[in-house]
């Protein structure tokens, strides 16, 4: 371990065989079992088991990108591979073979299955839970207690995960139903159970889900008469200068 900088609480127990990168913290009580790469300028607080073995991952390291954030009471088996720029809120679980792009964003309390893709810039709000056999496009944001589901017919052994497409945004307490698939730029309204297919940029909302609108046809309460979707016309916060630029490109046109 000499060769690496790695700052590590007394009562925190960290694997001579995971790889740690430079400038790296790890909390009191936090272990890092064997089968773990962590990239540069990375902190893990206290009380997270970080790469915990399970048969499941098929021998496959947990893989932490640089620039991470992982807050304290998480869990990650091993077998998942994060991007650069992962921060967690805390007490998160985060099962085996999830292969997540760059900057993702899992709230405090989130329960991922495994066996799930997905892109950068995604935001998963406190709560939310995202079973196997997901796939979550770039820059969605799914809130709080959101449910993408997968077993039609519980228990039963088919999986039918539910793909949710770029830039779309599932609201808070949604129950997606499994196999369903929620268009690009589409809106779930809050507390909406999903049992068909949502058209990319269309609103659907209500137990059991129905269209109620196109998304451009939704103005911002801010009394501005603005349009709130596509959001990225007007939020940008978290997302880098580069990638706002070019949706200011896009959208001021
Ligand atoms: C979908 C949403 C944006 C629509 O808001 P809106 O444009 O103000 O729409 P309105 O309230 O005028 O409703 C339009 C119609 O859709 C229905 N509707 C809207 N949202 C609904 C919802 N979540 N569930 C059921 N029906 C809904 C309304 O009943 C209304 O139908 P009506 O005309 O027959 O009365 C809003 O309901 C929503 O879910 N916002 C997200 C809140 C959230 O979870 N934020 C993230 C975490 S803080």
């Amino acid at each position: 371990m000499e060769e690496f900088t790695v700052a590590t609480n007394a009562t925190a127990i960290v694997s001579s065989k995971a790889s740690i990168g430079l400038n790296v913290n790890i909390g009191d009580f936090t272990i890092i079992f064997d089968n773990v790469v962590i990239g540069d300028n990375v902190s893990i607080q206290s009380h997270c088991l970080i790469g915990q073995p399970t048969p499941l991952s098929n021998g496959e390291p947990l893989i932490i990108g640089n620039d991470s954030l992982i807050r304290s009471h998480s869990v990650f088996y091993e077998g998942s591979q994060f991007g650069s720029k992962l921060m967690t809120g805390h007490r998160v679980t985060v099962r085996e073979k999830i292969e997540a792009g760059e900057n993702l964003m899992i709230g405090t309390h989130c329960d991922l299955q495994g066996h799930t893709k997905i892109g950068d810039y995604v935001r998963l709000y406190t709560g939310a839970q995202i079973n196997h056999a997901s796939n979550i496009g770039d820059f969605v944001r799914i809130y709080h207690y959101s449910v993408l589901t997968n077993d039609p017919n519980p228990p039963s052994n088919i999986v039918l995960g539910v793909k949710v497409n770029k830039f779309a945004v599932i609201a808070t307490m949604c129950c997606i139903l499994p196999g369903i698939q929620i268009g690009e730029n589409a809106l779930v309204g809050a507390g909406s159970l999903v049992r068909k297919d949502v058209e990319p940029e269309t609103v659907v909302a209500g137990v059991p889900a129905k269209y109620i609108c196109r998304t451009s046809d939704i103005v911002l309460k801010d009394g501005s008469n603005q349009k709130a979707y596509p959001w990225m016309r007007h939020f940008h916060r978290g997302y880098p200068k580069e990638i706002t630029d070019e949706w200011m490109s896009i959208y001021d046109n």
